[in-house]
């Protein structure tokens, strides 16, 4: 069984879905603090099965001590933790308690329960402002502006040394560039809470009606058209790298870092107008000041994740735009809509030991 922190996210839904798919048994402990359960009943919908969930917090060490004691853990994937980088700012303890701290009581119980095989959802973030295009792993890591990018260096830092004190441990640091798009079948998806952050959920909220137009941050960048540049990887390609990942741990020990990206860059521009070619209709947008903290551009090299793990991104633009267009239009306010079907199982545990 897969331990699955933050499982009822964005990310952690999807990968929840493929390992469902792939045949594994799913424990999700999410405290649902950014989600909501329903997107799990609509992974059961999707895969026939229902993953196991605790509504629970990951700092809460008694109830992780519980859970490995219960449940047939091998291996964790731990998506929890917070991301908005503009409330990192606001509430930097917040983050680091999370992110940092979850992090640490998490492989603290894992260490006691003799489970030692965890992949950790990082982000590009730690590699700063990298002068040289595209970023490969033995990049040095960089200054990350804000609490939330501080966060996850200091959480890599943290895997690291624990790693090295102990042989035993199995670690994959998988850098994210910038996921975006939703499963195929339009039923599970981002749904960010309040006003989005990034790019795409935005665009999708203007392109629905809920917001008036896009603010493009920054039209005077040294790229070709003067917007920023990102690796857009669509989330399900993302999750597979998950899987192949946590398979490779079984081979490997120690830390191992892999960019999870496509290779390929894509300024604000051209997503408007691939989106607006997606969606069929126009994307009002005005040209704003830049957005403190962004920087100009950045992409991956994912060479390495394919040399190791045999897994590179399938899904171009146009697919990753269709998806996440599919997902936002049929569900405009996310999973705020009533959902009829509730298959998923909530696990006896869960009233007795949640915070
Ligand atoms: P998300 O907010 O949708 O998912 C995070 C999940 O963790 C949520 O379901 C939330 O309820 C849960 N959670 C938060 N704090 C918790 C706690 N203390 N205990 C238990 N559950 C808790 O975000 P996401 O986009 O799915 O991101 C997943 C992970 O990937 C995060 O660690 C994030 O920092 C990292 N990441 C995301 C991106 C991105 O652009 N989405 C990029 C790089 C890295
Ligand atoms: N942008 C706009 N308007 C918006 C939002 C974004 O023009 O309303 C621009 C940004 O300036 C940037 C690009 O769109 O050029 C992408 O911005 P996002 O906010 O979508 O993504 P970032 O690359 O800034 O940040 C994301 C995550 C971070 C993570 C980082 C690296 O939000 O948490 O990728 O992984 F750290």
């Amino acid at each position: 069984m897969i331990l699955v922190t933050g499982g009822a996210g964005y990310i952690g839904s999807h990968a929840v879905l493929e390992l469902l798919l792939a045949g594994e048994e799913v424990l999700v402990l999410d405290n649902l603090c950014n989600s909501s359960k329903t997107a799990l009943d609509r992974v059961a919908q999707l895969s026939g099965r229902a993953p196991q969930f605790i509504k629970g917090d990951v700092r809460n060490r008694a109830l992780l001590q519980a859970l490995f004691a219960s449940y047939p853990i091998r291996a964790v994937m731990h998506f929890a933790g917070l991301k908005a980088v503009g409330e990192s700012v606001r509430e930097p303890l917040r983050y680091y308690e999370t992110n940092v701290s979850g992090s640490i009581t998490l492989c603290q119980a894992m260490a006691e329960a003799g489970v030692f095989r965890l992949v950790f959802s990082s982000s590009a973030t730690v590699y700063g402002e990298s002068p040289v295009m595209p970023i490969t792993e033995d990049r040095p890591t960089g200054t990350p502006t804000n609490p939330y990018g501080q966060s996850k260096l200091m959480a890599e830092n943290v895997l690291k040394g624990l790693a090295e004190s102990d042989p035993r441990w199995s670690i994959g640091l998988l850098r994210y560039f910038n996921p975006i798009g939703a499963h195929e079948s339009g039923l599970i998806g981002e749904d960010p809470n309040g006003v989005p952050n990034n790019l795409l959920p935005y665009m999708l909220q203007v392109a629905v009606g809920r917001r008036k137009q896009l603010s493009v941050y920054g039209a005077d960048y040294p790229t070709p058209d003067g917007t920023g540049i990102r690796d857009y990887i669509h989330v399900v390609d993302l999750v597979k790298g998950h899987l192949k990942a946590l398979d490779r741990l079984e081979q490997v020990r120690g830390v191992s870092v892999w960019n999870l990206g496509t290779g390929k860059g894509h300024s604000v521009r051209e997503m408007i107008t691939a989106f607006e070619e997606v969606t069929g209709r126009p994307l009002p947008h005005v040209i704003k000041p830049r957005r403190a903290g962004d920087i100009a551009q950045c992409w991956s090299e994912p060479g390495k994740a394919w040399a190791e793990l045999g897994w590179r991104a399938e899904k171009d633009l146009v697919t990753m735009l269709a998806d996440a267009w599919r997902w936002q239009s049929r569900n405009p306010h996310g999973y705020a809509e009533p959902q009829e079907n509730t298959a998923t199982s909530s696990a006896p545990l869960s009233t007795a030991l949640a915070s």
